[in-house]
């Protein structure tokens, strides 16, 4: 692995994430053929890199929502609340969505975003995350579509990930070493 000037250790380039992310797309766009709309919603700040990338891939009939949470974090850890910032206006009733996730790790996040989206009578509610961490999982769940799953339990930046809200910007995933 690659010591950056950051303190940070890569673990996926820029290279490798265009490739897999143009991979889970085609994957996702066969499933979805096109002929009903599908709704694609970014969930804020994380994903906001993974969707652009992601959603570039889709083609007609796309339609696209943003919906910010908050998940009340310990430092690097979960403390299992989650909390939505601001109000989500799109109608969702009837649609085909996919919700955009940057992470799954406990797993609290994702099952409010599927439980919100069916609360608000969704036709179907899928699921495509960046990253999978099955390391913390509290509740039982499974995204659809992952790009990568971590083998060891890391905390991890870049690519739309924070820490203290730094480190978005970067294009590469680290491992963010303190
Ligand atoms: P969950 O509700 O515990 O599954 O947490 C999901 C959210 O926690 C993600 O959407 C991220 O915003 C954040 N998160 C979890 N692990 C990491 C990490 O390694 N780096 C940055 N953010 C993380
Ligand atoms: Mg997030």
């Amino acid at each position: 692995m690659i010591k950056t000037p950051y303190g940070l250790q890569l673990l996926y380039g820029a290279e490798e994430i265009r490739r897999r992310v143009q991979e889970l797309a085609r994957e996702i766009r066969a499933d979805f053929d096109g002929s009903k709309e599908l709704l694609c919603v970014c969930v804020l700040k994380g994903a906001f890199m993974f969707f652009s990338d992601l959603v570039k891939h889709f083609g007609d009939n796309v339609t696209t929502a943003f919906i910010r949470l908050s998940s009340y974090r310990d430092g690097q850890k979960s403390a299992g609340g989650v909390r939505q910032v601001g109000r989500f206006a799109e109608p969702a009733a009837g649609k085909d969505i996919l919700i955009v996730e940057d992470i799954v790790d406990s797993g609290f996040t994702l099952q409010y975003l599927i439980r919100y989206f069916k609360k608000r009578g969704a036709a179907s509610v899928r699921s495509a995350c960046f990253l999978d961490k099955p390391h913390n999982r509290a509740v039982k769940i499974k995204s659809d579509y992952t790009a990568f799953t971590l083998s060891e339990n890391r905390f991890v930046v870049g690519y739309g990930l924070d820490y203290a809200q730094k480190y978005r910007n970067l294009p590469e995933l680290y491992e963010l070493k303190a």
